[in-house]
């Protein structure tokens, strides 16, 4: 546990507006200062910082808590970082506590353990024993200088070399167990994951080794064996290569599946090459991609395979600032075969003709149907207007629609029409959309799972009574002896509560940076929500009693459920009750 007295000492250091200001541009509006949202995208600002118990609280997304809560979302950090971070800009130093360090310095270690690991194979492959897999790389292609710079290796067939060699440097078992390099068999002992296999380290930005790819020299077993997640390896979030790729300084990188394209395009010159891990990408993986590239050239298998996942990543790129091409491999089936059988100069035209994602879907509408019978001409047309009416760019749905219709040898003005309706639909609907999230979102901070479109009153009055904990904590006696943690509706308010009281019992602080520490992000925001949404109320303590009143009415409301298994006798009596006014009415 931090104690209260650092926290309040972190606080005080760190000031909510400082700290904010120097991640978002913000302007005093009242006693309230505003500005645009960091965690989602928003034209105008709606997310505000509030001096008084001091917290921060975007009504668009609905993000919120406290400076600490700012910090572990902005820099995604844990608690602990985030207390770091700021005790270091405050030329503090963490209590040294337990916890504290205990998984840091676990990480290290599996970083460690990895890049032993990796020296390892290498040094396997270059051996005398190594030959057949060094002659397997070299028999692909791979020069001497590629297999260094990617630092390749190979994993011997036993069963224990790799963990032998580890204790040998002194490593435990328990961290090469965590670095997902050893496992423990049946009968207890530890074995090697990685045997016999052609090894591909995959690195972080910083160069650490964060895992392994494994390739099968034969066709025993699977064909690749990726390293599990672990303590510093997230398959979701990485991209294999992009340490090298990043150095390109170019600002479109080329996507590609697997470990050997992306080393043969290297070889040929493409730096800028990155791949997934053995998994579809992930909308992490597309956003990484975003923050380093303008554009990206899907480089996929040419199989059904590759070209379904080359559809997927175009959707998860259309919702981000990066335009898309797709390099269609004609004659091969991936770009390490299409670099061996055209050559490099011939893949560079084919990145630079750059067919757009609009080709490459447009080519996918064509595809099983024969435009000369009007029945698949037709329905293609139909297709075609629902994406162009998609694409925001008025010269580039221009160009495409007068293409198809040159080819179909149609009058483009039939199109362009359906096009323009399909338009107005789809803005229509999106603004109505727009509306309604924005309206939803005033009202609440889009948590609220009982009811996401409108706001019980049992509900509001369970926010405003932990505000009202929170700007008076002399209310709390009066509390306690009526309420306990089940009189919350909500799970998160539920949680709230219970730390609230546990504190408000021992006396101690309750804004919301002392909070954090026992509160999950989702909780925090919560706390900026409510405070942020009653900081015109006067919340005295004699309004607790009217708050209790309506979470209690809210409670002994029956659901429509419930009314239906009732008996006669019982319904009479709850609409007799009703009548009398004694519960309140849902509206
Ligand atoms: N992959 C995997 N597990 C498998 C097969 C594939 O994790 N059993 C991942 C690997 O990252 C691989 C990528 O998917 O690099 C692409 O698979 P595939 O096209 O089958 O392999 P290639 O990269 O073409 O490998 P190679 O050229 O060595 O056959
Ligand atoms: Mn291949």
């Amino acid at each position: 546990m931090i104690p209260d007295s650092f926290i309040e000492k972190l606080k005080d250091a760190n000031d909510i507006e400082q700290i904010i200001s120097s991640y978002v541009s913000l302007k005093r509006r009242g006693g309230r200062l505003m500005g645009l949202c960091p965690f989602h995208t928003e034209k105008t600002p709606s997310f505000t910082v509030f001096l008084d118990e001091p917290h921060y609280y975007c009504f668009g997304c609905g993000s919120g808590g406290d400076v600490i809560t700012f910090i572990r979302n902005i820099e995604h950090l844990d608690y602990i970082e985030a207390l770091r971070l700021l005790a270091q800009r405050a030329g503090l130093s963490l209590p040294e506590d337990d916890f504290d360090d205990r998984s840091a310095r676990q990480k290290t270690r599996v970083l460690e353990i990895n890049r032993e690991a990796a020296r390892f194979f290498h040094s396997r492959l270059i051996s005398e024993s190594g030959r057949p897999a060094l002659s397997y790389l070299t028999g692909r292609g791979l020069s001497v200088k590629t297999i260094k710079r990617f630092g390749l290796g190979y994993s011997p067939p036993g069963w224990e070399e790799l963990r032998e060699h580890l204790s040998g440097k002194g490593f435990l078992l328990e961290d090469m167990a965590a670095a997902e390099l050893v496992k423990r068999g049946r009968n207890g002992g530890y074995y090697d994951m990685f045997r016999g296999r052609v090894m591909f380290p995959i690195m972080d930005l910083r160069g650490n080794v964060i895992g392994f790819g494994g390739r099968a020299m034969g066709e025993d077993g699977p064909k690749y064996l990726n390293s599990s997640d672990s303590l510093v390896f997230k398959k979701s979030r990485n991209l294999f290569a992009l340490n090298f790729a990043k150095a390109a300084k170019d600002d479109t990188l080329i996507l590609g599946e697997g470990y050997m394209d992306v080393i043969a395009m290297h070889q040929a010159g493409f730096t800028n090459a990155v791949a997934t891990l053995g998994t579809s990408l992930t909308e992490e993986q597309a956003r990484l991609i975003s923050q380093y590239a303008r554009r990206v050239i899907i480089a996929y298998d040419s199989d059904g395979a590759g070209q379904a996942a080359t559809k997927r990543a175009i959707n998860l790129f259309a919702q981000l600032d990066v335009s898309v091409g797709v390099a269609e491999l004609k004659g091969a089936k991936d770009p390490d075969e299409y670099i061996k059988t055209f050559g490099a100069a011939r893949f560079k035209l084919l990145l630079d003709s750059g067919k757009s994602a609009l080709d490459f879907e447009i080519a996918r509408l064509k595809q099983n149907r024969d435009m000369n019978t009007p029945e698949d001409a037709v329905a293609f047309l139909r297709d075609f207007c629902g994406l162009m009416a998609e694409v925001e760019n008025d010269l580039e749905r221009g160009v495409y629609i007068a293409n198809v219709a040159r080819e179909l040898d149609m009058d483009k003005q039939g199109i362009l029409s359906t096009v323009k309706a399909a338009r107005l639909k789809k803005y229509t609907k999106k603004r109505k959309k727009e509306t309604h999230n924005l309206l939803n979102a005033v009202q609440d901070n889009g948590r609220n799972r009982e009811n996401p479109h409108k706001r019980s009153p049992g509900l509001v009055a369970e926010d405003l009574l932990l505000s009202l904990l929170i700007k008076n904590p002399d209310a709390h006696m009066k509390i306690r002896e009526e309420l306990s943690s089940d009189d919350f509706a909500n799970i998160d308010n539920r949680a709230i509560f219970t730390v609230l009281m546990q504190r408000l019992g021992e006396n101690r602080p309750v804004e919301p940076a002392y909070l954090s520490q026992e509160l999950d992000n989702a909780q925090m925001s919560r706390i900026g929500g409510f405070l942020a949404k009653s900081r015109e109320l006067s919340l005295s303590p004699a309004q607790a009693g009217e708050y209790i009143r309506a979470m209690r009415a809210e409670k002994d409301k029956k659901t429509s459920d419930e009314v239906r298994e009732m008996t006669a006798e019982e319904y009479r009596q709850y609409i007799a009750s009703l009548q009398a006014g004694k519960i309140g009415r849902s509206n």
